[in-house]
């Protein structure tokens, strides 16, 4: 973990403070808004003019940018004889008028070596939550994906976190599924391929029910299927005895795929675990007066009044043959985490079109007197928008591991066609061509700003130029590379000095951002922040390559340049694992 707190450009620039050609550079973030979709320019220019003038003062000719503005704040680049105690009162003063408090002191403490750990939270995250009887479609995807890194990013800034997979496990599609079964199930078929069997039996029972309400007959099936699930809930062993296979079939199948991907959960838990919980809320929410019974369906719901559009907003929480809902036990699951894990932040990386059903989450909890519910930065639904248009070479896709398969075999078809390849056996190539499938599809989607759609593109994400996985994969193994035939020996402790050309200076400046982009990053729950940052990272590194020979050099300049590669190196490691990517020494 300290690895992310101090990088190791950090101490390159301590050594050009001791060689007397020292600069630092303090990065402001835009830290006390939420987001930076945000930003209220009207309070940010009086910050800005402040340091442009500091910078200006200050700055010594090794700085090309003494003064820039991001969109995610400001950056000033300071000369360390400058550093001195009034301007760190001003920098105090500035703190205080505008909150965005201990960042700056970071950096300066940084220098010294230790960055002392902000407080730490225990949080709850939980992502992926496919469902048993339903295919995993593209939007579990992509909250399993950024649910990971929000994971990783929390746990690598010092949190306590609880990873939890909450399977859809529960509920009325499940009884169709256990009258599919009936109808349609083969105990050998399920045996050679569940995922299957369970999707072909699916769509055939709901083509059924689709024939019954075309010729506009009250579906028998709809009516078995719910029939079904009532035995469920009544705890009728022989439904539970399917339910159960069907459910461990499913997570087997699940645990493959998060294992290609990378991903893990510290807690499996499920719908049905609240089957009985649920019924409790419905009795709380009746005690105090709150559940009201819509009189021509008989549904039970509560009136969550949305205080943001003053209009009514039922949630509905028991159907008319009193099984419980999707919502019901949602408020289940959350009283129960927060017993279990006491958070001090709970995350559900849930899709976009989940909003009005979190909302309803969100307003009953507070009607049951939670405060700590929705309330920021207890952020609660963490949205995200479609991945469109995901089909394979077969079709539209129906199981995730026909992707993840895809991925791999179109990039062996691409190593193979470059002669290049270093890679020696068959195995090999398709270990590499695995992680290299799987690095494309999670950097294709953590690219993208969290909220927008985004058109799944095979050919576009799988480029080795451009802003693809592949390409940042690629750096990676050159950097390895450059490291092995770099004929001298890694030395941390060697003189920097010769580290004078521009593309050195601009590598520093940019690795110095690491810790900054990772805080941000989480600040917003915003991916794209890190993965663009690689980016830069990348083309610099690209650039340096080109210029800072290591080999051939003498000693000194090779050690420096070494060192410098080697940092770089180690700044995109950490941001690859931190997005769930393992990277490639080779490809
Ligand atoms: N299983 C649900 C679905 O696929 C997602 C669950 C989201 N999490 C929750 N606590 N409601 O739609």
């Amino acid at each position: 973990n300290n690895l992310y707190k101090l990088p190791w450009c950090v101490r390159i620039v301590q050594a050009k403070k001791r060689s007397q050609v020292s600069s630092l550079l303090v990065s402001v973030p835009f830290q006390h808004l939420e987001s930076c979709d945000l930003l209220p320019h009207a309070r940010v220019p009086e910050q800005m003019q402040w340091a442009e003038t500091l910078a200006h003062q200050t700055v010594q000719d090794e700085c090309s940018t003494p003064f820039e503005v991001t969109d995610r704040g400001f950056h000033v680049c300071l000369n360390f004889d400058h550093v001195t105690k009034p301007i760190l009162e001003e920098i105090t003063t500035l703190q205080s008028k505008y909150g965005f408090k201990s960042r700056l002191h970071d950096y300066v403490e940084c220098v010294d070596g230790h960055v002392e750990p902000t407080r730490t939270h225990n949080i709850v995250i939980e992502y992926s939550s496919p469902n048993i009887a339903k295919p995993f479609h593209a939007g579990h995807l992509r909250s399993t994906i950024l649910g990971n890194y929000i994971a990783n990013l929390a746990e690598a800034l010092g949190h306590h976190v609880v990873r939890i997979n909450y399977l859809g496990d529960w509920g009325t599609q499940f009884g169709l599924l256990g009258v599919a079964f009936d109808r349609y199930g083969d105990m050998d078929q399920l045996k050679e391929d569940a995922m299957q069997h369970l999707f072909d039996i699916y769509v055939r029972i709901n083509a059924d029910m689709r024939k019954e309400e075309e010729a506009g007959k009250p579906s028998t099936v709809h009516q078995a299927g719910m029939e079904f699930f009532r035995q469920m809930e009544e705890g009728n062993e022989n439904a539970l005895r399917l339910w159960r296979m069907c459910r461990d079939y499913s997570i087997d199948e699940f645990s493959k795929m998060y294992k290609r991907l990378g991903v893990h959960f510290d807690e499996y838990h499920g719908e049905a675990m609240y089957n009985e919980k649920a019924k409790e809320v419905v009795e709380e929410f009746k005690s105090r007066g709150l559940l009201q019974y819509n009189s021509q369906t008989g549904v039970g719901f509560i009136d969550l009044g949305d205080p943001d559009t003053k209009k009514h907003l039922h949630g509905n929480i028991l159907k008319s043959d009193g099984t419980t809902l999707y919502l019901t036990r949602d408020y289940a699951a959350a009283l129960d985490r927060k017993e279990r894990y006491n958070f001090d932040k709970m995350y559900y990386v849930v899709e976009n079109g989940q909003q009005m059903h979190f909302k309803q989450l969100v307003y009953g909890l507070r009607m049951l007197g939670c405060d700590w519910a929705g309330v920021p930065p207890t952020q609660f639904h963490v949205k995200f928008g479609r991945i469109e248009g995901m089909s394979t070479r077969r079709g539209q896709v129906v199981f995730l591991r026909s992707i993840l398969d895809e991925a791999q075999a179109r990039m062996i078809d691409s190593m193979k066609s470059k002669e290049t390849t270093k890679l020696g056996s068959p195995e090999e190539m398709k270990r590499v061509a695995e992680t290299l499938g799987v690095s494309a599809i999670i950097i294709q989607d953590l690219k993208q700003r969290r909220l927008t759609n985004y058109k799944f593109n095979w050919e576009k994400m799988l480029q080795f130029n451009g802003h693809t996985g592949i390409f940042l994969q690629y750096t990676y193994a050159r950097l390895c590379s450059l490291e092995r035939n770099a004929g001298v020996i890694l030395d941390l402790q060697c003189a920097t000095d010769a580290l004078t050309e521009p593309e050195a200076y601009r590598l520093v400046q940019v690795m110095a951002r690491f810790d900054e982009t990772l805080q941000y990053s989480y600040t917003a729950l915003e991916p794209s922040h890190l993965v663009q940052y690689l980016f830069s990272l990348c083309h610099l590194v690209g650039s340096a390559i080109e210029k800072l020979h290591v080999k051939g050099e003498s000693d000194d300049v090779a050690k420096a340049r070494l060192l410098l590669f080697y940092c770089s190196r180690t700044v995109l490691a950490n941001g690859l694992h931190l997005l769930g990517i393992t990277p490639l020494e080779k490809m």
